[in-house]
């Protein structure tokens, strides 16, 4: 995740230091985005020229490195427009030379903020670099930036709009983005363009606007600037130059005006959320995917980029994009329409796993691509263990897999806490593959463990959220789950982000196995129902709250399943535990008898969890077990599922392949833990005595 932000102002003269102030507060509102640079470019002295300001980590640092230039500040423009980013790295480590916004050359002749993941990055890199491109930073991003100007160039002598370039570059494009763009040759224009990204503009005049929509232009194919595939379909395509249709493009497109049609001062303000715009002007519109905004002398116009016919929502397909009015206010916008971070990131995991998979799952083909581990797979498949090394939520997420990994790569795996594995002074050996996994890539516990693993010659694969982090820059080699920035101290997403991580990396291990293609066909298949399975089961939000009010005043809960659903137990009673400070413990149902059993009485609350895989005759005995000695458990089980007694409480999660149902198990039990802590006053987002990164052993 990154916040981009544009803003233009035309005919309303404006200083430099209004400008910068406007980029400023836009960036700072979408930081929650990412904190790991923030850059923007605003109009030079010359016309079309881009004065850049950079800097590593918050808004606040950017701020104090603004203030300490030469830059004449005072200076004041009629019209002026500016790009500005706040980044979340994905690609290429937190550092200046990474922020954005990312130029197409030393002249900058383009420069574009983008925030999401362009997939083909590599393959246009290299057809880019064969034709003299020399790249200064590890953005995937400047391939875009390269890419236009590549355009541009080989247009030489023909008029091409701002508009069609960018139609040209997003052609060539996969995976998810928005972009806004600026340039030399197009000065006080802005284009901005978005696919999987989202991109909000908000419009503020001081008269009344004539209508409230703009016009669409839907250009047919033949309207459409063209430029050959720089994909690589084949070497020798790769390298042909392209060519743009000179042809014209018709612009049917009505810009939104004034009421009397005269010139008139206006401002834009181009988001990646709502929240960085609502303090200039409640008025916005939001792009869908595949329109292109272009900005200029106070116009705006929308155009779409047409990839497939017919392959549009009906959101899309309209005609209009209609200006809304934002109901949002200030201080609530942080989060979004959420009460708390960790709300928010319980409902981000339908698009937070997509993330995860984005670019590494080709559900056509069914296969996995995780570039990170390519040139290790031959090590690790020949090792004699694998040893999964973590702390808390992710150590939870080692033990959810740890049975489909040993399956399906046949190699044993042992899973480890990282204190207690550097206290036992665990044997180590070099033909031992190592795997740490980290959200936040800096827990003490994990980054020691990491150190000792390395010292004894094993290979250290790190599995972590948080890019340029300690453990992604000390490990061999790994794997970025993507999850996007977690802010609240309990982790949601970050663990189902991880869990489907790992299940990649066991896909990917087991590819050479033709014994496991069924299986592995099963399980991507399943893959690709996920995020509507876990949209389906956040709808259950309302309940779950009801059901928060009739336990929170008990001061132990305990969470009952085994095989895949231990480690479900035992993450949601952790969530309990850290956020609502009430008691609560996972157990494994097959050690009811050795111990836990004596607990249970008609007092105790239990959650018993119920879904149908191979062990469903066993928890069928445990929930047995428990009813004779009076418990009312409430039952978490499929939908549909007609065994469970009647009369039962029950919670009802869609069902989905055994190795994978742990991921929607969990969100119930998320919702549960948030819904305990509201009731009982406690603050969800900073849980007493904890911290986000555990950075001290
Ligand atoms: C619990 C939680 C912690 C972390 C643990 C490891 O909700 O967030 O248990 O999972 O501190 O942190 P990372 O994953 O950053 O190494």
């Amino acid at each position: 995740m990154c916040g981009i932000f544009g803003y233009c102002s035309f005919l309303k003269e404006k200083t430099r230091q209004e400008v910068l102030e406007v980029l400023c507060a836009g960036l700072a509102r979408q930081e929650y985005r990412g904190y790991d640079s923030a850059g923007l470019g605003i109009d030079g002295d010359k016309p079309g020229e881009t004065f850049f300001f950079k800097e590593v980590g918050k808004v606040a640092g950017l701020r104090k490195k603004i203030a300490a230039s030469s830059v004449d500040v005072q200076k004041s423009f009629v019209s002026q427009v500016s790009i500005a980013h706040t980044r979340w790295a994905t690609h290429g480590p937190p550092s200046e030379r990474n922020c954005h916004p990312v130029r197409s050359d030393e002249k900058a002749e383009f420069c574009v903020v983008h925030n999401g993941i362009v997939t083909n990055n590599a393959e246009l890199r290299l057809v880019l670099q064969k034709r003299g491109a020399v790249f200064e930073t590890d953005t995937d991003t400047e391939a875009v930036a390269k890419l236009i100007k590549y355009i541009y160039d080989s247009q030489a002598g023909k008029s091409i709009t701002f508009t069609d370039l960018v139609k040209a570059v997003l052609k060539e494009l996969e995976g998810s983005f928005a972009f806004v763009f600026k340039s030399m040759h197009y000065p006080n224009e802005v284009v901005t363009a978005r696919r999987g990204s989202p991109l909000v503009i908000g419009v503020k005049t001081d008269k009344k606007l004539k209508v409230d929509f703009v016009d669409v232009e839907f250009a047919g194919q033949d309207n459409d600037a063209k430029v050959d595939s720089l994909q690589p379909q084949s070497p020798s395509s790769m390298l042909a130059p392209p060519s743009i249709s000179p042809k014209v493009l018709r612009t049917q497109s009505r810009a939104f005006m004034s009421e009397d049609g005269l010139p008139q001062p206006i401002e834009f303000y181009i988001a990646s959320d709502a929240a960085a715009i609502v303090e200039h002007t409640k008025r916005v519109l939001y792009l869908e995917d595949d329109d292109i905004a272009h900005i200029a002398e106070g116009e705006l116009h929308i155009h779409r980029l047409r990839r497939k016919d017919g392959d549009q929502s009906p959101s899309q397909a309209a005609t209009t994009r209609s200006i809304e009015t934002l109901e949002l206010e200030i201080a609530a916008i942080m989060k979004g329409k959420f009460d708390t971070f960790m709300q928010k990131e319980i409902y981000e995991q339908p698009e937070s796993v997509v993330n995860t998979m984005r670019g590494r799952v080709n559900f056509d083909a069914n296969k996995i691509t995780l570039g990170g581990l390519r040139a290790y797979l031959p090590i690790m498949r020949r090792c004699r263990r694998i040893v999964f090394i973590a702390c808390g939520t992710s150590y939870h997420s080692c033990l959810a897999t740890r049975a489909i990994f040993e399956e399906l790569t046949e190699i044993p795996v042992s899973v480890e806490l990282a204190s207690d594995f550097l206290d036992r002074k665990t044997p180590i050996f070099r033909d031992d593959v190592c795997v740490f996994l980290s959200q936040s890539g800096e827990t003490a516990d994990t980054i020691l463990a990491l150190r000792y693993c390395l010292e004894r010659g094993a290979l250290c694969v790190g599995v972590v959220n948080t890019v340029g982090s300690t453990l992604s820059r000390e490990t061999h080699c790994g794997v970025h789950i993507n999850a996007g920035p977690e802010v609240g101290v309990a982790s949601t997403k970050a663990y189902t982000s991880q869990y489907i991580a790992l299940l990649l990396m066991a896909l990917q291990l087991s590819e050479d196995r033709i014994s496991f293609a069924e299986r592995r066909n099963q399980i991507i298949d399943a893959l690709h129902e996920m995020p509507a399975q876990i949209k389906r089961v956040l709808e259950q939000d309302a309940g779950l709250q009801q059901l928060a009010t009739t336990i929170a005043d008990n001061k132990s809960l305990l969470l009952m399943g085994r095989g895949y659903q231990y480690a479900t137990c035992l993450e949601g009673a952790l969530k309990i535990k850290e956020i609502s400070y009430m008691h609560s413990e996972g157990i494994l149902a097959g050690e009811l008898k050795h111990g836990p059993l004596a607990l249970i009485d008609e007092n105790m609350p239990v959650i018993i969890i119920m879904t149908q895989d191979s062990l469903y005759p066993k928890v069928q005995s445990a929930f047995a077990q428990i009813t004779a000695r009076k418990a009312q458990p409430i039952v978490l089980c499929n939908e549909g599922d007609e065994g469970i007694p009647k009369g039962a409480k029950t919670i009802r999660v869609p069902k989905t392949i055994d190795c994978l149902q742990g991921l929607l198990n969990i969100i119930p039990l998320q919702l549960l833990s948030y819904h305990l802590a509201v009731k009982n006053g406690c603050d969800v987002d900073f849980p007493r005595n904890l911290a986000k990164s555990v950075t001290v052993e």
